[in-house]
């Protein structure tokens, strides 16, 4: 195969991890190709397009705050990028452009391989109604799993998305229900640097045998993590999401499934070194 073009759309990601994932896959697949970072002002989004149509990339991720606004640009939806209205990764062949969304299937099949015992009924708290929990409701449904429950801040948000079959929560019965949930997952951005001290719920009730996984991964040891931790209960990183995401638009652009061994340990040992 002839050199790989790979890029980055997205404001700020001069210090995106992406690249440095890509690189791992690229050289595990005996891949030659490149990954390029395509930082993009609001008011440069038309321009860059452009850019990358000429540049006749292989394929690119699209990042905050792109996620929406590319939607216009593309000629075709994959299904979960159409149910979730966003993409994280494109596909360009012979100058059309495809979307995806891996977020979601990224976001389960990290769950899933830290925790090969959980079961499509366990019982799934979703906090947040961003884009974020958007992909991994999706990804969750599409997988499966049969019992979600979302919980947000602003409930209109989280009820225009989440099926009747789902319940909907505000963040002060969440609180007081913790316990009845076995995975709980924070999608939301509280916590993320240099908010640390922050935590988007207590988890006083939680059960110790839960999983509880939190989104964020800058720090690593969120706040909400840490206090999961203390109570007893399994914690799954962040960064896991991202590798995931990642593997799978890796498999979209090459066919090549790359192998996740030890890339989990070093990614954690660059965030905790940052
Ligand atoms: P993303 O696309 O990255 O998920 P987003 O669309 O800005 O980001 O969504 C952020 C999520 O974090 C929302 O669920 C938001 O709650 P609201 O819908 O009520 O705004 C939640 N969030 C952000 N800051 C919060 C805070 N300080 N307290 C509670 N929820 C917060």
């Amino acid at each position: 195969m002839k050199q790989l073009r790979l890029g980055l759309i997205g404001f700020p990601i001069q210090h995106s991890l992406s690249p440095w994932i890509h690189e791992q896959f690229l050289s595990q697949g005996h891949v030659k190709g490149s990954y390029e970072l395509m930082e993009t002002k609001q008011e440069d989004f038309e321009k860059q397009m452009q850019a990358v149509k000429e540049k006749a990339l292989h394929g690119f991720n699209v990042t905050v705050p792109y996620k929406e606004t590319i939607l216009p640009y593309l000629d075709e939806l994959d299904q979960s990028a159409a149910n979730i209205q966003a993409v994280n990764t494109v596909i360009c062949t012979e100058g059309k452009w495809k979307g995806y969304n891996t977020d979601g299937i990224g976001y389960v099949k990290s769950l899933e391989q830290a925790y090969p015992e959980v079961t499509k009924d366990h019982s799934i708290l979703l906090i947040g109604a961003g884009g974020a929990a958007k992909g991994i409701y999706h990804g969750l449904i599409q997988k499966g799993y049969l019992n979600i429950t979302v919980s947000n801040r602003t409930i209109e948000k989280a009820v225009s998305f989440v099926q009747e079959r789902h319940s909907v929560i505000d963040l002060l019965e969440t609180e007081k229900t913790t316990e009845q949930y076995d995975i709980i997952i924070n999608t939301t951005s509280v916590g993320m640097n240099p908010n640390t001290d922050e935590s988007i719920i207590s988890l006083q009730q939680v059960k110790p045998a839960a999983i509880v996984n939190d989104i964020v991964y800058q720090p690593i040891h969120t706040k909400f993590l840490m206090e999961a931790e203390r109570l007893g209960a399994n914690i799954h990183f962040g960064h896991t999401m991202l590798l995931y995401q990642a593997q799978a638009a890796f498999e979209i652009w090459t066919g090549f499934t790359p192998d996740m061994q030890g890339l989990n340990e070093q990614l954690q040992s660059i965030l905790e070194g940052r």
